[in-house]
């Protein structure tokens, strides 16, 4: 097993700690479980241009694409995602959201169908709980099966020390993560993520290649069998969901002869 940690704080402090912490209960469940770390704060991402090149043109156009690729390429190579950032501001700090704001585009063309992710995140006292449920939505938005959460409140600025309530939360988390990668199982997705995934389906038919504002999106939704389905084909989705996924569908079909998203050629 396979386990990417992308560090999105910009020190090692206490989420750092407590996300080492939760690395030892998974080696504790197998030693065979292989890391591999990504400190965002070491690859001087510069901040998301706003050019929307990744919307329209496709993700490869990124002028930061060198960095951001890597990040992507070694998600894929991993069958888990623990990501770790403390909260400032009751969310997310402004690396861990410059690096998010780089595959915002993947909210449209959504992938990593049969990864699992974590979310761990200290705080003071409040917003970690919310903090690590918008970062969880915004990885299953890229397309993860599932995300779990671990937000903790340290209370303290740099001295965090683990009390046994946490220590039995993070054991429990961790469990849960490893035995969910082990058994390999893809869950259905939830309600929320299939209105976005079947309005960016729906949608998709006027931006395909030689329309007046083609993007990426509409390459993307014509690829394989993307557009006969109401979630991607490896992720089993009960007959409710898939009636729901449709409706969405054809309400984004509908939206989109009134709506077209313009550019400048
Ligand atoms: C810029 C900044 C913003 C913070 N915002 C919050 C906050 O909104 N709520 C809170 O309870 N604690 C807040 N804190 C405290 C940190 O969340 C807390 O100390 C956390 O454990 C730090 O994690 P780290 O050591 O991994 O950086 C903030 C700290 C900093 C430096």
């Amino acid at each position: 097993m396979k386990i990417l940690i992308i560090n999105g704080g910009s020190r090692l402090g206490n989420t750092w700690k407590l996300t080492m912490l939760v690395k030892e209960y998974l080696l504790l469940e197998s030693s065979k479980v292989e890391f591999t770390e990504i400190h965002l704060k070491d690859l001087n991402l510069p901040f998301c241009a706003g050019c929307s090149s990744c919307f329209r043109k496709g993700h490869v156009y990124c002028p930061h694409n060198s960095i951001v690729q890597k990040i992507m390429d070694k998600i894929e190579e991993n069958d888990g995602v623990i990501f770790s950032a403390p909260t400032y501001n009751l969310q997310m700090p402004a690396l861990t959201k410059n690096f998010v704001d780089h595959l915002c585009f993947m909210l449209h063309r959504p992938r990593y169908f049969n990864k699992k992710g974590l979310v761990i995140s200290t705080t003071g006292g409040v917003g970690a709980g919310n903090s690590t449920k918008n970062m969880a939505g915004t990885m299953k938005g890229w397309g993860f099966n599932c995300c779990y959460t671990l937000p903790i409140s340290a209370v303290s600025w740099n001295n965090y020390v683990e009390t046994e309530k946490h220590k039995r939360k993070s054991e429990a988390t961790a469990r849960k993560f490893y035995e969910d990668i082990q058994s390999k199982k893809l869950h259905a997705p939830s309600y929320a993520i299939l209105i976005p995934y079947n309005l960016f389906r729906g949608m998709s038919f006027d931006y395909v290649k030689e329309s007046e504002y083609a993007t990426q999106d509409g390459a993307f939704w014509q690829e394989g069998n993307r557009l006969k389905r109401a979630y991607d084909a490896i992720v089993p989705l009960p007959i409710f969901k898939r009636l729901f996924g449709n409706m969405f569908y054809l309400l984004g079909r509908i939206m989109s002869k009134h709506m077209i998203v313009t550019y400048k050629k």
